[in-house]
This record gives C-alpha cells, structure tokens and sequence, in this order.
C-alpha cells in the first residue's frame, strides 16, 4: 500500500486526521470547466469513450480542490452499452435503453466486453501517471440491481417498480441477468485495477426500493460475487460498497458482502452508522442539498459528518452524487472546513 495516499490507510482500518475527501459525481455539470469540455464530447458517451476527455475531466476537481481521490469519469451504463442495449443520454432527460424482455435476458451470456470498454482503460492508465502521488485512483462500477433497473425499464423511474414486478414475474430470468451483470462487473474492475485504480466503489444507487428478501437476493449476494470474483485475481483488491437507501439493512452488510467501506447515505442514523464503523471504515454521509444550501447549513452539516464519524476510520463525502445546483464556491469552504478541522 501506498502511505501517502490518505484514503488507502483509510480503508485498510486506519483513523485519518482530518480524513480523506472525495465527492461522488465531483466530475460534472456543477463545474464550468466540465460543461466546456462536455460541449467539445460529442456526447455523453463520446465524452466516457474518449480518454482525452475523459482525463481532463476527471483531473478537473483535483486540480480545482486538491481531492484526495479522483474517480474514473465514466458512467455505470457502459456495461448495458457493452452488450448492445442501445443506451443513449437524452439532453436534460438522463438515460434512455432498449428495455430488455425476459426471452431477451434468457439469451444473455458473459461475453467479453473489455475490447468494448478498451478507451476507459486506456482512461485509468492515463489517470495513474497524470495524478499526483498522493492521490488515490478509484474506479467503479453500478451494482447488478441498479443497473438492471435501467436495463428493465429503459429509464430511470421513481420507484423502480418495473424491475421490481419483472423480478416477482420472472424470478428466473431476473436473477440470470443479475448472475450475467456480477460477472461482466467482476470482470470489469479487474481490468480496472491492473490498468492502475487504486480500489473501487460500487454504485448500489436503488438498493433502497427493495425489501429485506429481494436486498439480499439481488444486492447483498450479487455484491459478494463480485468481491470474491475479484479477490480471486486480486487478493488485496479494496472496495467500497456504497448501497443507497438501505437503512437498517446495512448494520450487516461489510460481513455478508466482503467490502472493506460502507457508503453511507444521509439518512443513516448516527448509532448505526458508528456501529457499522467499529468494523472497519466508513464513507459519507453529507446531505447534499447542505452543499446547495451553503452558509451555516453546511457548515452544521459537515461539523456533524466530522462529529459524528471522525473519531474512527471516515473517509468524508456526501451521502450521494453533488448536484448541478451546487455553487462550486461552496466546495471549496466545504474542503477547508474538513481540512482544517483539528489542525
Ligand atoms: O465524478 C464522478 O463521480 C464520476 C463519474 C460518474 C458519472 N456517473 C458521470 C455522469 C459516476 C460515478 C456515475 C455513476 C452513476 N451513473 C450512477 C450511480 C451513482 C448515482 O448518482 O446514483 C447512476 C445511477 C448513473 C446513471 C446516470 N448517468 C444517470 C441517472 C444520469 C442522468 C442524471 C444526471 O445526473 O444527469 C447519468 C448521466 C451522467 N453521469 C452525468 C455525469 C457527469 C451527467 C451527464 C451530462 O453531462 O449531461
């Protein structure tokens, strides 16, 4: 392990002071360099596909805020991408895919994406030698739930109720697809860390639309498969494992997945969350309208982040992505606050 590299002691159990910081979505539309780049891409997916890009946006929050981590810019969508679901960004509208049926899923096999995914590697191994020493790489990917949503309903909806009936209509199918997206992702973030991350987060955005049952069929199990598929080639491979929404449901979830972080979304109540710490390092939780709001409101968020969490292994960071709202001016007295706290 590198020791330089703040946010590695952290997810090796180490207490960091001030902890590490990095942001989900710390790449995007909140910042002007990005909308200028993004209008150069054409595209949201020329933009994940071309590295020249694809580095320079993702260099674009170290740079401007010294982040102790930089996540690959890419999407979670690669993989429908990969397998030729037709995914497109619609302008203002986010996502749109082929919905895909259950005779279509039958038919899915694991076949070989990384020729497909070869730019965002080619991204990663950029990254490596562009980064600062000290800064940790994280690659990524979407947890086999979250992506099967949008596989399911070809958008993104409030509830994820079309996956959800897909799931109860279609067992069978359903947890093929999930088994086929753990093996694609599996083999997905090996290739990322031999091309140069440092460890990976996965994104469980819609665990918190399932209940207890169906979290552990198609959250808990699936998100072990691709720890253990990945430890098996890469023994000390660290991940995070950021399952959104999942409250109670997570009090258990670093024993029965193998991640080394549990993401935390803002809503985690402080006793859980320090009782999910004392097994090993956590990472959030920050309400990210405090980031809109800005002033007091964010400064009694992040004193309470810190409060609350400081004192064990934290790796601070919001409860999910930054929003385009957010005033990058904001960032900034967000990174100083956490920065200087105990100094
Ligand atoms: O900076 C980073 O965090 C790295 C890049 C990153 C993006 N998407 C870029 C992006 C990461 C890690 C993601 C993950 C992602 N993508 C998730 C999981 C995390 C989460 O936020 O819940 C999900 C569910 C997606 C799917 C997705 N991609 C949606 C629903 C949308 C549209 C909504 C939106 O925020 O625009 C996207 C598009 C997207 N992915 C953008 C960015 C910067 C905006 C696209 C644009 O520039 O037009």
């Amino acid at each position: 392990m590198n020791r330089d590299r703040k946010l590695m002691r952290v997810l090796a159990g180490e207490t960091v002071t001030p902890p590490p910081i990095w942001l989900m979505r710390q790449a995007g539309r909140y910042l002007p360099e990005y909308r200028r780049t993004r209008a150069q891409a054409n595209g949201f997916l020329d933009l994940c596909y071309t590295p020249d890009l694809a580095v320079e946006v993702t260099l674009q929050p170290i740079r401007r805020y010294g982040f102790d981590a930089a996540i690959l810019f890419s999407d979670i969508l690669v993989i429908p991408d990969a397998i030729g679901r037709n995914v497109r960004f619609v302008e203002g509208e986010g996502p749109r895919l082929d919905p895909i049926s259950a005779e279509e899923v039958m038919k899915l096999g694991v076949t070989d994406i990384l020729p497909h995914l070869a730019p965002v590697l080619e991204t990663v191994k950029r990254l490596r030698t562009e980064l600062p020493a000290e800064t940790t790489l994280l690659g990524f990917c979407g947890a086999p739930w979250t992506i099967a949503t949008y596989m399911i309903a070809g958008r993104g909806t409030p509830d994820q109720a079309p996956a959800r009936l897909f799931a109860l209509r279609h067992p069978e199918a359903f947890a093929h697809l999930i088994e086929v997206i753990a093996d694609l992702s599996a083999a997905y973030l090996a290739a990322q860390v031999e091309a140069g991350a440092d460890a990976v987060q996965i994104f469980d955005s819609w665990a918190g639309v399932l209940g207890e049952v169906e979290f552990d069929l198609y959250s808990v199990r699936p998100m072990r498969r691709i720890v253990d598929k990945l430890r098996a080639g890469h023994p000390d491979a660290k991940v995070i494992g950021f399952a959104k929404g999942a409250g109670a449901l997570l009090e258990d979830y670093r024993a029965r997945t193998g991640v080394d972080c549990v993401g935390l979304d803002w809503t985690v109540p402080r006793a859980l969350a320090r009782r999910i710490q004392e097994g090993g390092a956590v990472q959030g939780n920050l309400d990210p309208l405090r980031v809109v709001a800005g002033g007091t409101a964010l400064d009694e968020g992040v004193d309470r982040v810190l409060g609350d969490l400081g004192d064990g292994p934290l790796i601070f960071n919001l409860g999910h992505g930054i929003t385009p709202e957010a005033d990058p001016a904001s960032v900034t007295r967000l990174v100083e606050r956490v920065r200087a706290w105990r100094r």
